[in-house]
């Protein structure tokens, strides 16, 4: 899509409905955050309960409760019957702290950096990030388990959609930069017998990545490394190479750099994958993915989006060949660029 084509709704020159739309998006998103951050769907999920009774077990206001229940019916996330309310399937599905596919501490995410995107105008006079990211990669305790957890929330649907469309039959030795929880590894070791991966990660997150492979019982087969990728030895003699959601904070440049390492580090036939949120030629496509963009300049110094076209050049140029980019099935908005050292 050329750069001066708009796929947004916004693009209607006639209606205005696309602008108003998207000028009060966020009230949707604060209501889901702050049911979320209030447990609200755990209250309901035993069954339907009253505004009263949500309000008297979250110790909230009864009027103001009432009115924030029906608007989350509205967005579909509850019903109401009979003065009660009850968690949509979806919700039950994703959002009560007991079910498998939990995405609460990815939303909490969300949440703490709601106040950065407040701070939007400030960072793009400043060019600096609203957040520093050391506060989540290991200067504050708290919101460092936070970021892991949820990671590992997303990471769980994202490597399980990863493991369907790569094959590591075969191949032994991975190293996993910027593994965060270590979770791609964890279910790539799981899924591919034989192989071991070690995780290079920084020293705050490594650590709450050892309790999480500890608890998946794969010590044997996953090891933490404490490292900073920029300077760290990649080593020799490996046969994959992943690097995971790791580019979006790199400048173009740094990637080269680390593309570079990869290669430098694969044995022949050795496969780099590179996953992540990517745009197409241009960076305005999709959607998801240029604001995904202002996310991470909002969060981390050199944070941004690239484009998978980019990728790819720069696997070229590093002697990468059999270079091909797979989407990840909806509702990932990643991409994989795979290329094999010849
Ligand atoms: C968005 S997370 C991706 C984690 C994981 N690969 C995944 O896809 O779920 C980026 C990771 O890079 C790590 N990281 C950032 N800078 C790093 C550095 N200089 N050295 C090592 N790891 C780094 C962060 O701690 C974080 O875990």
């Amino acid at each position: 899509m050329s750069g001066t084509q708009a796929a947004h709704p916004a693009a209607s020159a006639s209606d205005p409905s696309s602008i108003v739309r998207l000028s009060t998006a966020y009230w949707e998103s604060q209501t889901l955050l702050t049911a979320n951050r209030l447990r609200i769907f755990d209250v309901l999920a035993d069954g339907a309960r009253s505004a009263d009774e949500v309000a008297a077990a979250l110790q909230l206001d009864r009027r103001s409760t009432a009115l924030f229940l029906r608007a989350c019916v509205g967005m579909g996330l509850l019903t109401e019957s009979s003065g009660c309310f009850e968690n949509a399937p979806v919700a039950a599905t994703f959002l009560v702290s007991r079910s498998p596919a939990f995405m609460g501490n990815v939303i909490r995410y969300s949440d703490q950096l709601y106040g950065a995107w407040g701070s939007l105008e400030e960072v793009l006079r400043s060019g600096k990030p609203a957040l520093p990211a050391q506060t989540y990669l290991g200067d504050d305790p708290a919101r460092t388990r936070g970021f892991v957890m949820a990671m590992h929330e997303r990471a769980l649907g994202i490597a399980r959609a990863l493991v369907s469309v790569l094959d590591l039959s075969g191949r032994t030795a991975m190293l996993d930069v910027g593994g965060g929880p270590g979770t791609y590894s964890v279910l790539l070791t799981e899924r591919f017998p034989g192989l071991k991966s070690e995780v290079l990660e920084l020293p705050g997150v490594a650590a709450v990545a050892r309790e999480l492979v500890a608890a998946a019982g794969a010590g044997d087969r996953v090891v933490l490394r404490d490292g900073d990728y920029h300077s760290a030895d990649f080593g020799s003699g490996l046969d994959v190479v992943l690097m995971s959601g790791m580019f979006h904070r790199e400048t173009g440049q740094a990637c080269r750099g680390l593309i570079e390492r990869a290669a430098a580090s694969l044995d022949p036939g050795g496969l780099l994958v590179v996953s992540d949120v990517f745009t197409d030629e241009g960076g305005a496509h999709p959607t998801f993915a240029a604001m995904f963009g202002l996310n991470m300049m909002l969060t981390a110094p050199d944070g941004g989006v690239h484009s998978d076209a980019d990728v790819m050049r720069w696997m070229a140029d590093s002697g990468l060949r059999d270079l091909r980019m797979v989407p990840l099935p909806p509702p990932m908005p990643h991409r994989v660029v795979l290329g094999v050292k010849p």
